[in-house]
Order: structure tokens, then sequence, then C-alpha cells
């Protein structure tokens, strides 16, 4: 299922599609709402704002080795953004999430992570990676919750990598 109406905790509905070239144009609106803190635990390095290149590199994936999702609110704003890029084997595929930060602890991200794993389960991938700075502990503790494994990098000991197997995984559990 590529779009889905979602309910997130505090009753509000959502809509989650894929991410559009044309939906650059809602990226300043909604990065306007985007801490700079926020920004370094998504992109991993400090930054002021998203410069147009990247907002268009963001919106132009290629759709044959990656997929991104857009959530949006009744009025058409955007709310957040996962994505998921195959690596070079195909066999495996690395997320990214980002939300407007004033959202943050409503249950948008547990559902938007859902939607992308339960896409990467239905596209034949076998698992799931990304990478998160160990300061991260909301997103550490989610992706536990949600049966991902988690290991230190010994290149990068700021960094945790985390794995799910999607075998591991049953569709009910991604509804
Ligand atoms: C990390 C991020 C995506 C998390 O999203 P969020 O919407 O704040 O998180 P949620 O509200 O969905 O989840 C928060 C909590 O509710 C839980 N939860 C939410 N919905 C749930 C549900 N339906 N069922 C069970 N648990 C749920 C989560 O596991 C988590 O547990 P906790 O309350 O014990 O902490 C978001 O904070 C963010 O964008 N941060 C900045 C960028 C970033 O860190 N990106 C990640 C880079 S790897």
């Amino acid at each position: 299922m590529l779009s889905r109406h979602v309910k997130l905790l505090d009753g509000e509905m959502v809509f989650i599609r894929p991410l559009k070239p044309e939906d650059a144009a809602l990226y300043p609106d909604f990065l306007s709402d985007v801490t700079m803190p926020d920004l370094r635990l998504r992109f991993f390095s400090v930054m002021r704002e998203v410069s147009p290149e990247l907002i268009d590199k963001l919106v132009h994936y290629d759709p044959a080795h990656a997929m991104a999702f857009i959530a949006l609110d009744t009025d058409g704003h955007m709310l957040g953004v996962v994505r998921l890029h195959d690596d070079d084997s195909g066999d495996a595929g690395e997320f990214a999430i980002l939300l407007r930060s004033h959202l943050k602890g409503h249950g948008l991200g547990w559902l938007m992570m859902k939607h992308m794993i339960a896409y990467a389960k239905e596209h034949g991938l076998r698992t799931v990676r990304g990478q998160v700075l160990v300061e991260n502990t909301t997103m550490l503790q989610m992706c536990e919750e949600l049966g991902f494994h988690s290991a230190t990098d010994p290149d990068e000991p700021g960094v945790k990598r985390v794995e799910l197997p999607l075998a591991e995984v049953s569709e009910e559990a991604m509804a």
C-alpha cells in the first residue's frame, strides 16, 4: 500500500503518500518548523537551513532505487517525511526520517516508520537499516520497539547502526 490515512495519538487525521517533485513547494513551510537540533539528528551535521539545492535533490529521488513518503495534514501542510534508499545489493534499504519539531511525541514518527517498513517488506527487501546518533534516545527507543537490532558503529562511536531483518516482521504488525 503506497498511501493511507492514519490517526495520530490526539485523533488528528494525517495522509501518508509517496513524495512527489512538486512537493518541493511544501518544504520551506515544513522546514520553518524544524529546529536546528532536529536537523542535526537527521543530517548528522550542524546546518542552519536546508538549501534549495538539497530540497531539489530530496524530492527528485530515483524511484528505481529509493522511495520517500510524505505526511500531510487535512489542510495539505507537510508534517513529515520518511525515506528509504536501496543499497548496492538491492536487498537492503537505509531509512531517514524528519518531522515538524512541534509534532514530536504525537505518534507520527511511529506511524511513518511502520508505513515505510510495510513498503520495504512488500517491495521484497530483506533488511531495513539506519544510522542514529547515540544521543537520539527517542529514535533508538522507537527502533527497539519496532524490532530493530542495534549496535555501535566501530568506526563511528557516536553513531548506532540499527537493523531490522524483515523476515522477523509480521504483516499484521505493520498494518
Ligand atoms: C525521531 C522522530 C522521527 C520520532 O518521531 P515522534 O513522532 O516524535 O515519535 P512518536 O510520537 O511516534 O513516538 C514516541 C513514542 O511513542 C511510541 N508510540 C507512538 N505511537 C505508538 C503506537 N501507536 N503504539 C505503540 N507505541 C507508540 C513510540 O515508540 C515512542 O515511545 P515512548 O512514548 O515510550 O517514547 C522525531 O522525533 C524526529 O523527527 N526527530 C528529529 C529527526 C530525527 O531524529 N530523525 C531520525 C534520524 S535517524
